[in-house]
């Protein structure tokens, strides 16, 4: 079947596409963008994005950047680490995440995952903390990283905890949003996040003096003096940026509802196949889903689902694709990474975005419960056949 794909994204069901305000909302605000001529620098709008996220975190400090990957890379700056310190990563993030470490002229060292909750595994971290100075864990798919064990393992190792948390502006761990641990964490509001200003980040701290070291770099490292205190660069969110924003952010609780009710029933449809499982979110966790993975027994399988699913018009991708294995950072490749790679080869991520229809959905369940029975030949009998130790079972 060749199915119809609309210009914008070239699939009949795109993998994601941002929710955006009612155009006269946008123009509203952007009137008094147009009086005030104010077009960035911080103007009324960014600050009032800032405030708003402040107190919706429950940050103690919260500025806004120009980006996420900006943001983390200023974050790590603004740690004042010497040269060439050794930082914890996770091979298993977005290319940003260890970009921010490089930048920097720090060494990222590759940390494993949990195969459950596809985060950094902390019991890895923890044997190779010895001689290193931070740690930057990112929180996949807008599930919170084991923020307690890793905020164990810094304090003990008396090291500062970064956390990547570009898909968690609506996560929770706790009952406390992500925002509020470790060091410092930082949001993306890219396009693809739940929350979007088009481009734009933020840092939530409530360390004084990082949050003020990042005031600076963000602004080319001076303040009102034009005298550079710090060696910084462009991170500015213009007004255009904070004015979309406000606006995505004003909705967020609805955001992660809505993809909540996707995934439940994704989570309740799909998991009933044989071969597939899902990223286990703790029940004491909220995570936005800003992607949502399957997670097959057999790469086979999930390269029969990825390509019936092409065959349909229907986006896929395989988030994240592992960073110790790409040329810019093979370098600093210094032991497999077995968790990793082999969640690289079984998993897909497949469309969630608030404005999919259920009968979407209902239309990707059924290919993908066609492509998997290709091979496995039915269902199972119950949910105690796929729990196995890497199949989380589905959310109840
Ligand atoms: C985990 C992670 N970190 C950082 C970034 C970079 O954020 P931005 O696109 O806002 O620069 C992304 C972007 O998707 C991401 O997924």
């Amino acid at each position: 079947m060749t199915a119809r794909r609309p210009a914008d994204s070239g699939y009949l069901i795109p993998i994601t596409r941002p929710w955006l305000p009612p155009f006269s909302e946008y123009a509203r605000l952007l009137e008094g963008v147009w009086s005030s001529k104010m077009l960035s620098n911080f103007g009324p709008l960014a600050v009032r994005l800032e405030n708003q996220s402040q107190e919706y975190l429950g940050a103690r400090y919260l500025l806004s950047a120009s980006s996420g990957d900006v943001a983390l890379t200023l974050a790590v700056k603004a740690l004042g680490l010497p040269a060439n310190s050794r930082i914890l990563v996770p091979s298993f993030t977005f290319n940003s995440t260890v970009n921010a470490v490089i930048w920097n002229g720090h060494r990222p060292v590759f940390v494993d995952i949990d195969p459950e909750t596809l985060n950094m595994d902390p019991r890895a971290a923890a044997d190779q903390a010895e001689g290193a100075a931070a740690i930057l864990a990112t929180h996949v798919f807008g599930s919170p990283a084991d923020v307690d064990a890793l905020s164990l393992l810094a304090l003990q190792a008396d090291i500062p905890l970064l956390f990547d948390a570009a898909h968690g502006y609506g996560s929770m761990h706790t009952r406390r949003h992500v925002g509020t641990f470790g060091s410092a964490e930082v949001f993306s509001l890219s396009g693809t996040k739940p929350v979007t200003s088009a481009e734009g980040g933020l840092i939530a701290t409530s360390d004084p003096e990082l949050a003020n070291r990042f005031r600076y770099l963000r602004a080319y490292g001076f303040q009102n003096d034009y005298v550079s205190h710090y060696v910084g660069l462009n991170g500015k969110l213009s007004e255009l940026h904070a004015a979309l924003g406000l606006l995505s952010m004003a909705r967020i609780e609805e955001a992660v509802a809505t993809r909540h009710r996707h995934v439940a029933a994704y989570r309740a449809r799909l998991g009933t196949l044989l071969d597939v499982g899902f990223q286990k979110i703790a029940t004491r966790d909220r995570s936005t889903n800003k992607d949502f993975a399957l997670l097959f027994r057999a790469a086979s399988t999930r390269n029969r689902v990825e390509a019936a699913l092409a065959d349909r018009g229907i986006q896929t991708k395989r988030y994240f694709r592992p960073c110790h294995e790409m040329p810019a950072y093979r370098e600093y490749s210094e032991r497999p990474l077995p968790v990793t790679e082999s969640t690289y080869a079984r998993i897909l991520c497949i469309p969630l975005f608030e404005e999919m229809t259920d009968i979407q959905r209902d239309l990707i369940c059924m290919v993908i419960e066609e492509a998997v029975s290709g091979s496995v030949r039915g269902r199972a009998r119950g949910r105690g056949a796929v729990a196995a130790a890497v199949f989380a079972p589905p959310a109840a």
